[in-house]
C-alpha cells in the first residue's frame, strides 16, 4: 500500500499543482478506510499538551484538507494530528485559478488560493462522520466579504469547535486582503476576547496562527496579548509574503510562500516567541519542514507540536514515517527521554 502510494506521488508531481491536490484528495477520501492504522510510536515520542494526549508530535497543517474530508486518512499515513480548514462561515470560492505553484528546484511553493472552502456546515458534515482515528484540530477564518470579521470567527467557533479536540484562529493568510491587520493590538485583543467568550466553560483549546512577517514590535504585542487573554497557543507560521532569493520560474507569483526557504525564518520567529512567552504557551512549529532534523530544530527553539504541509507534495507520505524516525534518533542522540525535554533547548 505504501509502494503505491508513493508512486502514486510521483504521478502526481507531473500534473498541475492543484488538479493534483484534488486528486490527492479524492484518492485519500476513497483509499483512507484501507489503509492499515500505523504502527505505534515510540514513548519518546509521546507528547501531553493542551490537555491532550498526542501520539506523536508531528501534525498535518491547515490548507491540505480545508473541508475536513480525510483527517482519519491522514491520521493513518501517521500524523499525530490534523489540522482542517481553514473554514469560513459561508462556502467561498477563492481567488481564480491558477492560484497553486510548485518551485520544485526551491522545494517550495507559492500559494493564493484564498480561503477556498465549502463553508462550515459543510465541514461540520464531514467532522460528524470522523470515525476517531486520532486527534483533529479546526482552523478557522473570515469570509473576504464579511462586514464583520471578527463575528464571523465567533460563528465558526461556534459551529465547530464542539466537533474538533482544538481551534486555531487564523489571522494570518496573505491571501485575504485586510487579514493580517487583525494581528494589531487593539483588533487582535477584540478577537480573542470574543472567540474565548463563546468558548465559555467549555475549555476547548484555542490557539492563534502567526505570519513570519512580524517585527519585533509586532511580536511583542502578540505575545502580550496571548499571556493577557491566556491563550492556550500560538502557531508559527503561516506562509510567508517574503521573497528570498529562488531559482524556480514561479518565484515572480503573488501569494504565500511556503516550503524550504520558509524554514529558517520561522524558526526565528518561533524562538523569539519562546523567549517571550516562555512555557506558559504551547507553540506549535511549522515551515519548511521536511525532515526529522527540521522538526528537532523547531521543537529546541520552543515547539511543542510541529506541523507540515508543503514537504509532503515533494515527498509523498512515507515522509511522516521518516520524520519521526528521525526525530527519535535526534532525541536519544542528544539523551532526552521525551520531546518535552528537548523543548526551548536552542531558545
Ligand atoms: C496550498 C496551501 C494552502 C494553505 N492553506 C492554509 C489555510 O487555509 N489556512 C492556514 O492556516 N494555513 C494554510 N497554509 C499554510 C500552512 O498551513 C503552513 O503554515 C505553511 O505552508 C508552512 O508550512 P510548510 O512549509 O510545511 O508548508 C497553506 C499552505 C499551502 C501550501
Amino acid at each position: 500500500m505504501r509502494y503505491f502510494l508513493d508512486s502514486g506521488a510521483a504521478l502526481l508531481a507531473r500534473l498541475p499543482a492543484e488538479t493534483a491536490h484534488e486528486l490527492t484528495l479524492s484518492l485519500l477520501a476513497a483509499a483512507g478506510p484501507l489503509l492499515p492504522r500505523p504502527p505505534d510510536d515510540p514513548p519518546c515520542l509521546k507528547v501531553a499538551a493542551l490537555g491532550l494526549d498526542f501520539p506523536n508530535p508531528v501534525g498535518l497543517a491547515a490548507g491540505f484538507d480545508k473541508n475536513a474530508l480525510v483527517p482519519d486518512a491522514m491520521a493513518r499515513l501517521g500524523f499525530g494530528f490534523v489540522e482542517c480548514g481553514t473554514v469560513t462561515p459561508r462556502p467561498q470560492a477563492g481567488n481564480p485559478k491558477p492560484r497553486l505553484f510548485r518551485l520544485r528546484q526551491d522545494r517550495a511553493v507559492i500559494n493564493r488560493m484564498g480561503f477556498n472552502n465549502g463553508g462550515m456546515e459543510r465541514a461540520a458534515r464531514h467532522l460528524e462522520r470522523c470515525k476517531g482515528g486520532g486527534l483533529v484540530g479546526i482552523n478557522i477564518g473570515a469570509n473576504k466579504d464579511s462586514a464583520d470579521r471578527i463575528a464571523d470567527y465567533v460563528t465558526a467557533f461556534c459551529r465547530l469547535a464542539p466537533l474538533a479536540d482544538y481551534v486555531t484562529v487564523n489571522i494570518s493568510s496573505p491571501n485575504t486582503p485586510g487579514l493580517r491587520g487583525l494581528q494589531n493590538k487593539d483588533e487582535l485583543n477584540r478577537l480573542i476576547g470574543a472567540v474565548l467568550e463563546a468558548r465559555g466553560e467549555t475549555k476547548k483549546p484555542v490557539l492563534v496562527k502567526i505570519a513570519p512577517d512580524l517585527d519585533e514590535a509586532a511580536l511583542d504585542q502578540i505575545a502580550a496579548a496571548a499571556l493577557l487573554h491566556r491563550l492556550d497557543g500560538l502557531i508559527v507560521s503561516n506562509t510567508t509574503i517574503a521573497r528570498p532569493p529562488l531559482r524556480s520560474a514561479h518565484f515572480r507569483e503573488t501569494g504565500g510562500l511556503s516550503g524550504a526557504p520558509l524554514r529558517d525564518p520561522s524558526t526565528a520567529i518561533l524562538r523569539g516567541m519562546r523567549q517571550r512567552v516562555g512555557a506558559a504557551l504551547t507553540l506549535v512549529g511549522v515551515g519548511g519542514i521536511a525532515s526529522g532534523a527540521d522538526a528537532y530544530a523547531k521543537i529546541r527553539a520552543g515547539a511543542t507540536l510541529v506541523q507540515l504541509y508543503t514537504a509532503l507534495v515533494y515527498e509523498g507520505p512515507g515522509l511522516v514515517r521518516r520524520i519521526k524516525a528521525e526525530l527519535a534518533q535526534c532525541l536519544t542522540r542528544d539523551g532526552y527521554d521525551t520531546v518535552a525535554e528537548a523543548v526551548g533547548a536552542d531558545a
